[in-house]
């Protein structure tokens, strides 16, 4: 009987099962009512009284350890369903790779994120647009160069239809059509009749930003500006200010950022000066909310524009506009660990 229990000892040490059906046999030859283990139990009553507390007891841990083996088996075979031993069996043999955001929506999400979080909300107009939204309403004078087919595309010129060439006119869509106080971010592509090249494109995007409330002024688009360009190129970036015009904003800037390859050192990039321009700023001029219909004499506000290509162009160095429009994916794969 020691024997026989010894023997299946080994063989109760050396269970394997490559899978469930192979275990549930395992357990059904030796633990069933009528396994092997089962039936040395039967033969226990033919031990001799003086060895029964003896083989009693071998007979109870070989019991025990082949019940431990199958339990540990089975659970082995359930962590691997699980995944827990880094074999997901549910996974797909055949993974899909998956794509990546274009850097274009990468920069222009960053851009929306930051100014939502100082209260700005999106909003959006036509691509397709007409003469008074892009140009009239914006205070561009009748012979403006702007209205010229060389610079803008014109759809039809009798309705006035043409593609517009900045997001600016989303300000004369927004005003027209809702009561101060406006916080809006304008995110968009405008076209331009440009001869495609490294540096310019006939399609790029901006995005436009409009306050009008009461007593908004130039210190407030200065403090909403400087908040930007540390959230975006980093805390220790500086900005400055220079006068500019714009037909739509009364003063007007162009505001430029601390190199953010040199540090302000000076390198080729921002050719020497420390210094590279990002957007054009202004207090929207009273012209412009007499047009849409909002009183110059109890409102001001502030608008801001800029190329969504220029600042991904900043963050990223690419060097070649074109590159955006290509969809080459050995450079949009670049943007992968972006979000
Ligand atoms: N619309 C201008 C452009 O396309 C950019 C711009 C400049 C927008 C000044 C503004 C602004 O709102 O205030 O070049």
């Amino acid at each position: 009987m020691k024997e026989r229990i010894e023997q299946l000892l080994e063989e109760v040490n050396a269970f394997a099962a490559k899978n469930i059906e192979e275990l549930e046999a395992l357990r059904i030859k030796y633990l069933s009512k009528k396994g092997e283990i089962s039936n040395l139990f039967n033969d226990f009553r033919s031990v001799p009284n003086e060895q029964k507390r003896e083989v009693g007891q071998l007979l109870n841990d070989l019991k025990n350890k082949a019940q431990d083996r199958i339990n540990e088996l089975k659970e082995a075979f359930e962590d691997m369903l699980d995944g827990k031993d880094g074999i997901d069996l549910t996974r797909s043999s055949d993974p899909v790779a998956l794509g990546t955001r274009h850097p274009l929506s990468i920069v222009k999400n960053e851009i929306v994120n930051i100014f939502s979080r100082i209260g700005f909300v999106v909003a959006e107009g036509p691509e397709i647009e007409d003469d008074w939204h892009v140009f009239s309403a914006l205070n561009f004078p009748p012979e403006h160069p702007a209205r010229d087919m060389q610079d803008t595309f014109f759809i039809t010129r009798e309705p006035d239809v043409l593609l517009r060439t900045h997001t600016s006119s989303v300000q004369s869509r927004v005003m027209t059509s809702q009561e101060p106080p406006i916080r809006v971010l304008c995110p968009g592509r405008v076209y331009r009749n440009e001869a495609i090249s490294y540096r310019a494109h006939c399609f790029f995007h901006q995005v436009e930003g409009l306050y009008i409330d009461k007593n908004v002024s130039f210190a407030d688009l200065r403090q909403a500006l400087l908040y930007f360009a540390k959230e975006m190129f980093g805390e220790d970036t500086k900005i400055r200010l220079r006068p500019s015009y714009f037909p739509f904003t009364e003063p007007s800037a162009e505001m430029d950022i601390s190199c953010n390859l040199c540090g302000g050192k000076g390198c080729p990039f921002c050719k020497g000066t420390g210094w590279v321009e990002i957007l054009g700023c202004g207090m929207v001029d009273p012209n412009v909310l007499e047009a849409c219909g909002i009183d110059s004499k109890v409102y001001s506000g502030y608008a801001f524009g800029m190329g969504v290509e220029r600042i991904t162009n900043l963050k990223y160095q690419v060097k070649d506009l074109r590159m955006f429009s290509e969809n080459d994916v050995r450079f949009l794969e670049q943007f992968k660990s972006a979000h």
